[in-house]
């Protein structure tokens, strides 16, 4: 059996903050087993007893899953002194414990996975897993097929090793998708670079098999479905 206090249970399982829980604790809007309890330090057993604010039961989540559309501009870190952070765009969530799962660029738009949940982002960023991420790159010209086979092989970078082979599909003269299975620093660009190319725009359209919802627009956030979440688990 676990106890946790209780207002960390309802913090963890609805989107308050803990301040604001307190405000709703002192307001008597809540009951464990049918009793109003207004002391946020009363221990709950999340297997056994029953939370409920205005009447709905509340059922505690340790974990919590987002994808943020990221903007330009902002950066993927929990806090900085000088910019924005990704975190900062979930104000509205209780935000302690969320951290980004890895890091696109600051001009870098796009799929970004948000949560408190340590051990998946550890595997969805570990090099062995291979998760696929899928890129759309805006080139300053035209890739040649002979870049692209390069690409496709595993280019070598100037890093130890040369990139994982990626698949590279063209859209049009300078838009493309390339799919990694890896993530190094500043991958896609440093990739473009060593064929000549300069990539104007990047945004990543997925991670893991999990798509951005294209309903986001940059800077806007949804949590994800339980099923998005399960692909998630499989793949790290
Ligand atoms: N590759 C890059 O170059 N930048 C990103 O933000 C992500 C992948």
């Amino acid at each position: 059996m676990s106890l946790m206090r209780l207002d960390k249970y309802l913090s963890n399982s609805t989107s308050e903050s803990r301040s604001k829980v307190k405000e709703i604790l002192k307001a008597g809007r809540v009951k464990v087993n049918g009793n109003t309890v207004k002391d946020a330090d009363t221990k709950i057993d999340s297997g056994n007893d029953l939370v409920e604010l205005d009447g709905s039961a509340v059922i505690y989540e340790q974990f919590r899953y987002y994808m943020l559309n990221k903007p330009a501009g902002c950066v993927s870190a929990v806090k900085d002194k000088l910019s924005d952070t990704v975190i900062e765009l979930l104000s509205k969530e209780n935000t302690k414990d969320l951290f980004p799962v890895g890091r696109l660029d600051k001009d870098t738009e796009g799929l970004l996975l948000i949560t408190n949940d340590g051990n998946l982002a550890h595997d969805l960023l570990s090099p062995n897993k291979h998760v696929d991420k899928v890129y759309e790159a805006i080139l300053d010209n035209e890739i040649k097929e002979e870049d692209i086979e390069i690409i496709e092989n595993g280019i070598d970078i100037g890093d130890e090793k040369p990139c994982l082979p990626a698949k590279v599909k063209k859209i049009d003269d300078k838009k493309v998708l390339i799919t990694l299975h890896e993530g190094r620093y500043h991958q896609v660009k440093r990739m473009f670079a060593a064929c000549g190319l300069k990539v104007e725009y990047l945004k990543r359209l997925s991670m893991g098999g999990v798509g951005l919802d294209e309903g986001l627009k940059p800077g806007e956030y949804r949590r994800l479905s339980e099923k998005e979440t399960e692909l998630l688990r499989k793949r790290g």
